[in-house]
Formats: C-alpha cells, sequence, structure tokens
C-alpha cells in the first residue's frame, strides 16, 4: 500500500496534525477529512453551533447508560453490544471517531465526572474499556481512549499536576489503558489535559512515546483533548500526532518553522502525519460499507442493558419485587424528570425518554399509583407542603417507591462537588415517609457516589440506578416489578462518611497539583487496609434469588491462574451472578491492600437449582506488582490466597495457589544495608568473621540481637568506622 504522505510537503504534513474545526481533520493530498464527536454514551454530533461542554445543540442519538452505569452490569458481551450499536450509529451520522471510553480511576467520588469513569479498580475499567472499544470498532469506527493519563479530578483539570509516585501510577492509574492498548487496540489514544508530576500530558514524551509506544505497542494516532495543546512544537516532539481541536493556520506553521530551525525533528512531524493517515485508512472500509441504524431496536439495548445496571443494595423481608396490583406511592421528582445521564461534553441528545412514573404506572396492574413530588430540583414551591403532601400519599398507599439523587447541576465535567450529600432536604424526606410507611423503596439516580447510611439506616429496600440512559424508566420498573432479576453490581465502594475515602485530604489538590498521597490504597483497597465499616462496599449487588459457591480449583502455569469454581441458583427466581476473584499475598515483601480484585464473570441467567462453572483466568501481568527498585514489574513467589465471591466483602470460597515467581536479586554494594547483606548468603559469608558470635542468629554473648539494632546501617557507613571486611571490597561494587 504506498504512504499517501510520502509526497507531502512538510507544509502538508504539518496541516494534517491540526483539525480543521471544531470536529474535523483536514483533507490533506489523498487523506481524507475525518470527523471525530463525543462519546462516549452515545453520539453526540452537532451541526450547528459547536462546543465541548454539552451546551449546544446536537442531533438525536440514542442515550445509553454513562459508564456509571454501564460498568455496573460487570458484563463484557453487552458492553461490546453497546459498543456495536454506537458504532453503527456513529457511522450512520458519518461520525469517524467516537471520543472514549473514559476509563480514568474513581480515585476520590467528589470528582465531578465520576459518572463519565468506570470503576475505582483497574481491572474493572480495563476489561469493561476493552469491550466497549472493540465492541465500537468491529463496525468500523475509531475510538479514543481518555483521558491519558491521571485526569482524575476536575478542579484546575488544564494546569494541575497530579503528583503521584511510580507504584500506583503503574497499578492503579494506567494499568487500564495498558490493557485496553494491548488487547482491544484502540485507534487513536486521547491526551489528557493536566500535567503528570509537573509535566504536561500532551507534552509528556515518556507518556505518549516511551510508554504508549515504544512498552505497550500502541500504533494509532494520539489525540490531543480539547485545547489541551499549549505548544504544538514540545507536544508533537512529545509524540502528540493531532491537535483538536484546529486554532488556525498558525499552529502549523509553528511545527514547520521549528523543523527549519532545527528545533523539531522531520521524523516527528512524519510520524504524525503518518498516524492521521493510518486513521483515515483505517477508517475506510466502515465508509464504504452501508451501515445502517435502528432505533427502536436501539433503545430496546438501552433499556436491557439499563436493567442489568441497576444494583439492588438491600432488599429486607423481600419487599422486592413488587406485587401488580399492589397500591403504590410514588414519590420524587426524579420520577417524572428522571436524571439519566451526566452534563458537559458527554451531553446526549436522546431519541426518546422513558419516564419512570408511566412505566410503573404500565407495569402495575390494577394496582392504583399515586404520585407527589416531594421536593424541586429549582427550589421552586414550598418545601413543608411538599414533603408533607408526599409523606401523606405514601401513608395512604401499600409501598411507597421514593426517588432520591443528584440533579444535574451539582455534578458535572468542569467542576468537582464538595461532598458527597443527597441535596434539598431529600434525606429529612425519605426519614419521614419511613416513619409512616416501613414498606418503602428507594430508587436512586446519581453519577457520583453519594452517602447512603442514613437512607439504608431508614428503609429496607434500594435500588441503585446511577444514571441509566434515556431507557432507564423502563428498566427501573422492569426491576421493581421483577420483569428482570437484577444482578448489578458497585463498581465503587460507598464510604459511610466522605471523610473515610483513602483521597481525602488530597483531593483536589491546591496551588495546582494534587498529591496522590494514599498510594495505592485507592478505594476499596484502602477501606479495607483501615478495617473501617462501609455503607455498601465494592462488587455488592443483591438478587432476588440466592446462589451457592462450590468446587473451587486453582491452578497456576506461565501465563497466570486459572480459578473454577461452581455457582448453583439456590433460590425460587431465575437468575444471573457476577462471580468476583480476589488476590492476597500475605507474606509480601512490600506493601500490599488486603486483596485486590483481579478477575471477574458473569454467568449466564441459571434456572432455580441451575449450576454453572465458571472458569476465570487471571493474567500473569495482573499478578505481578510495580516493583519500584527495578522500575519494572516483578511477580513475587510462593503462595497467594484467592478468593472468590459475591463483592468484596462476602468472599465464600477461598483457596491457595502457588506461583513461581520472577524477582531479581537486587546487587548488594556499599548502599546496601546490613540487614540485605546478610540475606544474601555469599555476601554474608564474607562478612562471616565482621560480626560478633551468634550476631546473625538473633543474639551475641551478651544476648543483643546486632542485626536487628544496626541492620539498617548501609555497608559504607560500617566501612568508615572500620568494621567492613576487606573481603567484601572484592565483592561489591560501587553504585
Ligand atoms: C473533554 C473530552 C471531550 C472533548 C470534546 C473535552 O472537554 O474533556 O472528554 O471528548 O472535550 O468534546
Amino acid at each position: 500500500m504506498t504512504d499517501p504522505t510520502k509526497d507531502l510537503s512538510l507544509e502538508e504534513k504539518a496541516s494534517l496534525g491540526s483539525g480543521a474545526d471544531f470536529w474535523t481533520t483536514k483533507a490533506v493530498g489523498a487523506v481524507p477529512s475525518l470527523m471525530l464527536t463525543d462519546g462516549p454514551h452515545g453520539v453526540r454530533k452537532q451541526t450547528g453551533a459547536s462546543d465541548h461542554l454539552g451546551l449546544a445543540g446536537s442531533e438525536a442519538a440514542t442515550c445509553f447508560p454513562p459508564a456509571v452505569g454501564l460498568g455496573q452490569c460487570w458484563d463484557t458481551d453487552l458492553i461490546h453490544r453497546v459498543g456495536e450499536a454506537l458504532g453503527r450509529e456513529a457511522r450512520s451520522l458519518d461520525v469517524d471517531v467516537l471520543l472514549g471510553p473514559g476509563v480514568n480511576i474513581k480515585r476520590d467520588p467528589r470528582c465531578g465526572r465520576s459518572f463519565e469513569y468506570f470503576s475505582e479498580d483497574p481491572v474493572v475499567a480495563g476489561v469493561l474499556g476493552a469491550a466497549w472499544v472493540t465492541g465500537v470498532q468491529s463496525v468500523g469506527v475509531g475510538t479514543s481512549l481518555k483521558h491519558f493519563a491521571l485526569n482524575n479530578a476536575e478542579t484546575d483539570r488544564m494546569r494541575s499536576s497530579s503528583d503521584v509516585d511510580p507504584r500506583p501510577m503503574h497499578e492503579i492509574y494506567l494499568h487500564a489503558f495498558a490493557h485496553i492498548v494491548r488487547t482491544a487496540r484502540p485507534w487513536t489514544v486521547m491526551c489528557s489535559y493536566n500535567r503528570i508530576n509537573g509535566v504536561y500530558a500532551a507534552e509528556n514524551h515518556w507518556l505518549l512515546t516511551e510508554l504508549l509506544r515504544e512498552t505497550w505497542g500502541f500504533d494509532g494516532a494520539v489525540v490531543s483533548d480539547w485545547g489541551a495543546v499549549r505548544d504544538r512544537v514540545a507536544a508533537v516532539r512529545a509524540g502528540l500526532d493531532l491537535e483538536m481541536p484546529g486554532t488556525g493556520p498558525a499552529s502549523d506553521a509553528e511545527v514547520v518553522d521549528a523543523v527549519r530551525a532545527g528545533d523539531l525533528s522531520q521524523d516527528a512531524v512524519d510520524r504524525a502525519a503518518a498516524a492521521v493517515a493510518g486513521l483515515a485508512r483505517r477508517v475506510q472500509p466502515g465508509r464504504e460499507a452501508a451501515v445502517t441504524a435502528d432505533l427502536d431496536d436501539h433503545h430496546r439495548l438501552a433499556r436491557e442493558v439499563a436493567a442489568r445496571s441497576i444494583v439492588l443494595l438491600k432488599n429486607d423481608t423481600d419487599l422486592l419485587p413488587l406485587t401488580a396490583g399492589t397500591a403504590l406511592a410514588v414519590i420524587g421528582e426524579f420520577a417524572q424528570s428522571p436524571r439519566y445521564q451526566g452534563g458537559g461534553s458527554s451531553h446526549v441528545n436522546p431519541t426518546r425518554l422513558d419516564i419512570p412514573l408511566d412505566e410503573i404506572r404500565a407495569q402495575a396492574g390494577a394496582g392504583t399509583v399515586t404520585f407527589a413530588p416531594g421536593f424541586t430540583t429549582d427550589g421552586s414551591g414550598d418545601a413543608a407542603t411538599l414533603r408533607n403532601e408526599a409523606v401523606q400519599t405514601a401513608a395512604d398507599a401499600e409501598v411507597a417507591v421514593v426517588f432520591l439523587g443528584l440533579g444535574a447541576d451539582q455534578e458535572s465535567e468542569g467542576f468537582d462537588r464538595d461532598d458527597i450529600e443527597i441535596p434539598w432536604g431529600q434525606l429529612d424526606l425519605v426519614a419521614a415517609i419511613a416513619q409512616v410507611q416501613p414498606r418503602t423503596v428507594v430508587v436512586l439516580s446519581h453519577g457520583g457516589v453519594l452517602r447512603l447510611q442514613p437512607v439504608a439506616d431508614a428503609v429496607p429496600a434500594i435500588l441503585d440506578g446511577a444514571l441509566l440512559g434515556q431507557a432507564g424508566g423502563g428498566a427501573i420498573a422492569d426491576v421493581l416489578f421483577g420483569a428482570v432479576n437484577p444482578s448489578g453490581r458497585l463498581t465503587e465502594t460507598v464510604p459511610v462518611r466522605v471523610q473515610d475515602c483513602p483521597s481525602y485530604l488530597d483531593f483536589p489538590g491546591e496551588n495546582s497539583h494534587v498529591r496522590y498521597g494514599e498510594g495505592i490504597h485507592v478505594g476499596y483497597r484502602g477501606y479495607d487496609a483501615r478495617a473501617l465499616e462501609v455503607t455498601f462496599p465494592f462488587g455488592h449487588g443483591l438478587s432476588y434469588t440466592d446462589f451457592e459457591y462450590s468446587e473451587m480449583m486453582v491452578a497456576s502455569d506461565e501465563t497466570g491462574v486459572v480459578v473454577e469454581v461452581t455457582v448453583t441458583n439456590t433460590g425460587e427466581r431465575a437468575g444471573r451472578e457476577v462471580v468476583q476473584v480476589y488476590l492476597t499475598k500475605t507474606d509480601s515483601r512490600v506493601v500490599r491492600p488486603p486483596r485486590e480484585l483481579k478477575g471477574f464473570a458473569t454467568s449466564a441467567v441459571l434456572e432455580p437449582a441451575a449450576s454453572e462453572k465458571v472458569s476465570i483466568h487471571v493474567a500473569r501481568s495482573d499478578i505481578a506488582f510495580w516493583d519500584e527498585r527495578r522500575g519494572d514489574w516483578t511477580v513475587e513467589d510462593g503462595a497467594y490466597v484467592v478468593g472468590v465471591g459475591a463483592s468484596s466483602r462476602d468472599l465464600r470460597v477461598t483457596d491457595i495457589v502457588d506461583v513461581t515467581g520472577d524477582e531479581q536479586p537486587v546487587p548488594i554494594t556499599w548502599q546496601s544495608t546490613l540487614a540485605e547483606a546478610l540475606a544474601d548468603p555469599a555476601v554474608a559469608a564474607a562478612m562471616a568473621d565482621m560480626l560478633p558470635a551468634g550476631a546473625s542468629d538473633g543474639g551475641d554473648a551478651l544476648g543483643t540481637d546486632i542485626v536487628k539494632v544496626m541492620g539498617s546501617m548501609p555497608l559504607d557507613r560500617l566501612k568508615r568506622f572500620g568494621m567492613a571486611s576487606d573481603a567484601l571490597d572484592d565483592l561489591l561494587t560501587t553504585d
């Protein structure tokens, strides 16, 4: 295949590397113009005014559940199907690249953009994000893996530096990106606005070139987040291929001038031009295929996936599912004005919108359904009157279904929340309702995590809808009445108090720096390490049936660990279980959380008494930790505890597996400590005459444990005290 950039001039190559306008690239020579639009949970194609903040209108498109909801299904096949549908809609609207998925880690529940990300856990974010990418790209539409990297807060996002140590950077924050690049091969990656340890992502050669391309093997185009480029020349030098949106001819001229002045290599410009041309080549078959989108079908899929995304947090006395014919009081403004997506660049203009109240009425059978708003989302009306009316309505019914949540103006791209409270007196409202109506179900709508302890203390049943997209109303009714047995699981912990969050003291940072002080202890890793009570743990979600775990088997080989377990439906309704695998290394030489999710799988729908043998492969790369001493991944040798169960705090079966490690001994130098030196048999032998008899066995003649007392002393300091044996001179290197 001939290279379409081969005969282009320097000016033409430079112009390929910046947008023509807000959403398109330039047509240059044989390379056509391409259209990129948001994403991720629907196509936001703007035909009139353009913006990246969700302000101006866009063409109608199916609004699937945003990642906060979608992720709760934990089902890669389902997400792949959503990806295909998104790809078909994008293609039918002549969109070449859909700007998603967002796989940043939900480090702190106050992040305003939590709704656009999958999880606090890197394996969940990586596996689900990969399914989304392969789904969209299977239709011939590109994806843009974003926001690369460490964009975990909105506050000051265009300047702030995410200051993070190497181990959490690799194990927590880069893991999902690496997994998706390696396994799903996204056609583009979007570099984020923020700085990473002081260097802007767009100008970060280590990030965009050494890690992304050279280590992970990325072969697509690096696109800037909209307006993330400050210095185009520095960005191209670092590895950026496409500046978006276009900022006019001056930007291209800077690139040309820099090459002529010897400040920027011709190779860098060639690489960027080739990457954009490569993207056009990848997109071409999709452009030529006659792809259509059946919007009715997509609405049905949106309903299916929304129902699968709902998490049953609590269901005391089996209050749910409701029986048709029950007299219901539906309370809460969200029942008639649903909150179903987040604000900002991902805001989709839905093709239609299911109203929960209507959908409940449609499934309620002969039962009366009354309604009271209970509160307003804009401060209008008299709060006391609204509340009294709602309490009375609830008291008069057999069951109250109360819709609570966050309003659209309380969380969005562009700013973070100050707290995780449920606003507008909704907590007082639900407490008052629970007083008069013990049979109360709460249905939640929100992007970021909420403080739910008062709700959990007040009512017997809670459904967490997060954000469910345009068909959420029907999906909520399906779960309430049992047409769908819930199988969603939390992808984020619900803490008792925001102050318990591991990141609490370091969010959202100050003076344009965020110190990631909690290190690897993000989300459940941190709550578990400090043995904190939580309201609902990571991975939690109930069902209308019960499952038993048995016949666990673990084995390891050079590819990783295989875990098998049999799941049996021991209840009375058909249902689906999400099986989670957690690993623990109790004798690790590095600090580790008590347990870490390493794999998961969703069962098929199991009829009562039916079983399924579920097999989960944990990749060896997921067992490794980032060894800061070597600047590389290391698998520790020995026993690992494997726990399998229904949540991070509900492990049903455990076993132990032996893994062959690949630890490299760290060479002993004059900077090594006495304890490190004595752990190396050769060096210990050379030091035999240095220490009093018995010292290295735990006590000298006086019973002093010299190694314990002096173990942290470096050998070069011992030498200065005249305590180092000459034999060490031959054995040790200096460093
Ligand atoms: C967001 C991106 C989005 C882009 C284009 C930016 O503000 O951070 O996620 O894709 O705008 O709308």
